[in-house]
């Protein structure tokens, strides 16, 4: 059996890992919303309508901020058809998702939901139909305490004091000719800087200083994916026009596997090392522009769109359908290992990537599925999400590897795929290990200047069919199982064994 050697030392650490890399999604889209989060009338609804067995399963994710209201939906969307009574609201076509959007559910709802599920509201606004008065005017409506029509509109709509939302998306993948409204790169920074400062004034930041809700964290749309012809000339663009004003540069990407490539399984699990690749000159390009401007301050990164996604899977609900059954992957075992890996890369690139939503949280490409007046499930990626979401905090740890690698149509990537993290306030040590090869890997674990470490927890995935998916039937089929833990040789060294196709994690105290 191969042995891999892995080092880590507690003082060569990477980054502080904020926890919004452990944000998600929700989109006017599919049954995300409707039948998803909302669904009033099911046996398990709150008074709001709030499904509160979605509500729990969210709260194990431990997911603690979310995007809303898209995505594609967002650039057709006008914010004040989702307030006010309900049944004045008006239906409208969803141009983006070709779907009927009764607006039953809107930013007062959303807001109600995000305390009924503790997490944090992160709005964007709408840049391709929409213009920066109604960007500037939705934050008013969110932050302004009162007093003017449009805040004054919020608490007659329920809400006596302002929302006080900080992270605030301008505009959604602007880049793609698919967006309602789309631009070009210069058209789209002219446009960000301008709504950037009526988002900011609107706030009550005046000359740089903070509001009285403190100061907007915006995020200017980047590219939608590596493969876009414009890129990275879009970011560059993009940041040339916005730096001075913005906090966060946005960017997507989601994998899929494809049977009719060459290597159909090598290239879906060399999806976490191009996805540092990504970064990797998205943190460049940041750099390059930085220097540019002669600035102090360092843009982040918002990885505000990830996950494994079969896109243009064809489509087999009507036109204008309400809250069809649109993007609804049933994650396989592979699926979940591909998944764990990308989340691996977020954690080693946290030095840059400040926040990160998981796209989407419920039934639309998400973690939890719900059926219509019935159960949910946990998909298979559910529980790579939900065990570093719980347990990687503090700060991820440099780790060196003298890992074997594979040949696939990014490059090669490697077979053994780690993040290792380090809580100093809770004296926890945790440990994420994906075996991409065919057999097993001994690994050779050297972790240094920790303390002297125990091992309390060891959990592994691994199916012997790597298409094995969970369903409402079968919800238990591809789950994690319990080792034992592991001896500490030392309070450092410790050896394991990674079956093929597995993913692993450990939890070391000191
Ligand atoms: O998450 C699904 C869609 O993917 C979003 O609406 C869009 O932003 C992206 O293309």
């Amino acid at each position: 059996m191969k042995t891999v050697k892995i080092f880590a030392d507690a003082n060569l650490t990477i980054g502080p890992i904020d926890r919004h890399l452990f944000g998600s999604f929700i989109e006017h889209l599919g049954r995300a919303v409707y039948e998803g989060i909302y669904e009033p009338g099911h046996p398990a609804a709150d008074k709001d309508g709030f499904r509160r067995d979605v509500i729990d399963l969210i709260r194990e994710l431990n997911v603690p901020i979310v995007r809303y209201p898209g995505g594609n939906f967002l650039s057709g969307y006008d914010w004040r058809d989702g307030i006010g009574p309900q049944e004045n609201r008006p239906v409208r076509l969803d141009l983006a998702w070709f779907s009927t959007e009764t607006n039953r559910f809107g930013t007062d709802e959303f807001m109600k939901w995000c305390r009924a599920a503790g997490v944090e509201p992160m709005m964007a606004v709408n840049m391709g139909t929409g213009n920066i008065l109604d960007a500037a005017r939705l934050v008013e409506y969110c932050n302004h305490p009162g007093g003017t029509t449009v805040s004054e509109m919020r608490r007659s709509n329920g809400a006596d004091k302002p929302y006080g939302v900080t992270y605030w998306c301008i505009g959604n993948e602007m880049d793609g000719p698919w967006q309602i409204g789309h631009l070009s790169a210069d058209s789209y920074g002219e446009k960000a800087l301008e709504a950037a400062k009526v988002m900011r004034w609107s706030n009550g930041e005046m000359d740089g200083a903070p509001g009285p809700n403190g100061k907007l964290k915006l995020i200017v749309s980047g590219s939608s994916n590596h493969e876009m012809p414009t890129f990275p000339e879009w970011d560059r663009k993009v940041l040339e026009h916005t730096y001075k004003a913005i906090d966060l540069l946005s960017m997507h990407r989601y994998y899929m596997y494809s049977a009719s490539r060459k290597r159909p399984l090598e290239d879906f699990l060399g999806s976490a090392d191009d996805m540092g690749e990504y970064i990797g000159t998205l943190k460049a390009t940041i750099e390059y522009v930085r220097a540019k401007e002669r600035s102090r301050k360092r843009v982040g990164i918002s990885f505000d769109e990830w996950n494994i996604w079969t896109v243009n899977a064809p489509r087999s609900e009507p036109l204008w359908k309400q809250a069809p059954h649109l993007l609804e992957d049933v994650y396989t075992f592979q699926d979940a290992l591909v998944f764990a890996g990308l989340m691996n890369t977020l954690l080693n690139n946290c030095d840059a990537v400040r926040m990160a939503c998981l796209a989407q949280l419920v039934n639309v490409i998400a973690p939890v599925m719900t059926q219509k007046g019935g159960g949910t499930f946990r998909q298979t990626s559910f529980y790579p999400f939900c065990y570093l979401s719980n347990h990687a905090r503090g700060e991820t740890v440099r780790a060196i590897s003298d890992t074997d690698t594979f040949e696939n149509m990014f490059g090669s990537a490697r077979c053994v795929n780690e993040a290792i993290t380090h809580d100093r306030a809770g004296r926890e040590v945790c440990v994420s290990l994906c075996n991409y090869a065919q057999d097993a890997r001994e690994v050779a674990l050297e972790l240094r200047s920790f303390g002297a470490l125990t091992a309390a927890e060891y959990v592994e995935m691994t199916c012997p069919d790597l298409f094995a998916v969970n369903s409402f039937e079968q919800p238990d089929r591809v789950i994690p199982h319990k080792k034992d833990v592991p001896a500490v040789r030392g309070g450092a060294n410790v050896s394991l064994t990674l079956p093929p196709m597995s993913w692993s994690f450990l939890k070391f105290v000191y």
